[in-house]
């Protein structure tokens, strides 16, 4: 096939647009809905100590490699092996990142589709005196709303992913991610002033090492990877859209912050909450939609926040959705030569038909089961723990072994302009520590070798 010229693609238009993507991508439903419940039940503490030792020693290195592969081949994540490696099969780790973004957007967008039946319900005021475990599950068990709701969340994703990077993407996220802030900081205070919240705080904060197991361990770091949108090509594909004169070490590290923050703050905002209000922290996914709606109907101005809070929730989803979509969108458009508009929507089609399998795990699949669990959870797992940790490895190994120092100092100077303070220490790690770490959690939690 000839070289297309991709010159004109489209890319970042500011330093902060990129922040705000990136942070956007990164900050979404993983932080507020999957960190809580994956920590109530992978014993609070001691899980929340080994995410936060992953997030620094695994995280930011794999998305700084990330942004080094995309900025430096400006391709979509399969495109960017095939370049950066003519002849080899790295490619394979595009493909494997495609099938994980199918994978992930089908299972986020069902949880994104109830963050808009929550909106509604927060409008209408159908928090008011009822048991919020009720209304929720009679909610996800129903087959047509959620349904609705998943199509409709797709629908407005692919909106945006259609309207571009920098016209869409960038120009949303810009906004909304400062608000979502601000919001959650308000929830935290309200949620530590209950009473019996230091149960809660103790829960999030004290590490119980008993309750560690190598499963526990894999779960902090496929949940380090889910977070930060790392080890599947996304932010191969927005590395694709930063411009030369972006720092992506300071980027990387800014960004790794902000969502790690906000997903403290979110088990801060929650787990108080659950003790103060007596209930289970091992609720499982529906533990915020449980939790907070109860939480809402405890604070003078109720009504108004869980307005907004399902309101910036769902932002917050859909600027990971985008992300999500970006990744298949950007490989239709370039590899297979379709347009935007064509790839936009079969790709969003095509993701909604699986997905709309996530949501009916709830409902009319609930018994159908893969290796004992169901298709949502199936989904959920295998991609967190295992393509996400695969894909990281070999992620860092290509860099750390194959790209070659000479193209990897280039991208993290922006050719010498930069100086590299801790180049040696990165190099380290991506050889050796990263690589060492994801294969010694993944052998032991799935049996292959025994500590
Ligand atoms: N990081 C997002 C969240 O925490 C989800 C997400 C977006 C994602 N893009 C991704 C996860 C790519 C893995 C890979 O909600």
């Amino acid at each position: 096939m000839a070289n297309v010229d991709f010159s004109n693609r489209d890319s970042f238009g500011s330093k902060f647009g990129v922040i705000a993507a990136t942070a956007g991508s990164a900050v979404g439903l993983g932080n507020i809905w999957r960190f809580p419940y994956v920590a109530g039940e992978s014993g609070g503490g001691a899980f929340v100590l080994i995410y936060l030792g992953f997030i620094f020693i695994i995280g930011v290195p794999v998305m700084l490699s990330e942004f080094t592969i995309g900025r430096r081949a400006k391709l979509n994540t399969f495109g960017a092996f095939k370049k950066l490696a003519p002849g080899k099969p790295w490619f394979l780790v595009g493909v494997m990142g495609l099938v994980a973004a199918f994978l992930i957007l089908a299972f986020y967008s069902t949880i994104a589709g109830w963050t808009l039946e929550y909106i509604v319900k927060a409008f209408s005021n159908g928090f008011e005196n009822q048991n919020t475990t009720v209304v929720f599950e009679s909610f996800k068990s129903s087959t047509f709303r959620p349904i609705f709701w998943q199509i409709t969340f797709m629908g407005l994703t692919a909106w945006i992913v259609l309207a571009g990077v920098k016209d869409g993407i960038e120009k949303y996220t810009k906004i909304l991610m400062p608000l979502l802030f601000i919001l959650i900081v308000v929830m935290c205070i309200r949620a530590v002033t209950l009473p019996g919240a230091a149960k809660g705080l103790e829960f999030l904060f004290k590490p119980d090492f008993s309750k560690i197991t190598w499963n526990v361990v894999l779960e902090a770091l496929g949940q380090a990877a889910f977070s930060l949108s790392i080890g599947m090509g996304a932010l191969i594909t927005y590395g694709s859209y930063i411009r030369k004169d972006n720092n992506l070490p300071v980027t990387a590290i800014q960004v790794s912050i902000a969502d790690t923050l906000i997903a403290i703050l979110a088990g801060v905002m929650i787990f108080p909450a659950v003790f103060a209000l007596g209930m289970d922290p091992q609720a499982g996914p529906g533990l915020v939609f449980q939790v907070l709606p109860e939480l809402f109907m405890k604070m003078p101005g109720g009504y108004y926040f869980s307005i907004v809070f399902f309101i910036l929730l769902a932002v917050a989803a859909l600027t990971s959705t985008v992300s999500l979509l970006e990744v298949v969108v950007a490989y239709f458009v370039e590899e297979l030569r379709i347009s935007r508009r064509k790839a936009t929507i079969i790709g969003a089609i095509s993701i909604s038909l699986l997905g709309v399998l996530c949501t009916l795990s709830y409902s009319e699949l609930k018994d159908f089961k893969i290796f004992g669990q169901t298709i949502f959870d199936a989904f959920d797992y295998v991609t967190a723990n295992i393509f996400l940790p695969v894909g990281a490895f070999f992620i860092v190994i290509f860099l750390g072994w194959f790209l070659g120092k000479k193209v990897i100092a280039d991208e993290l100077s922006n050719e010498g302009a930069l100086k590299m303070k801790f180049f040696g220490l990165f190099m380290f790690i991506i050889k050796y520590i990263a690589p060492i770490a994801i294969a010694l959690v993944f052998l032991n939690s799935i049996g292959i070798i025994k500590f």
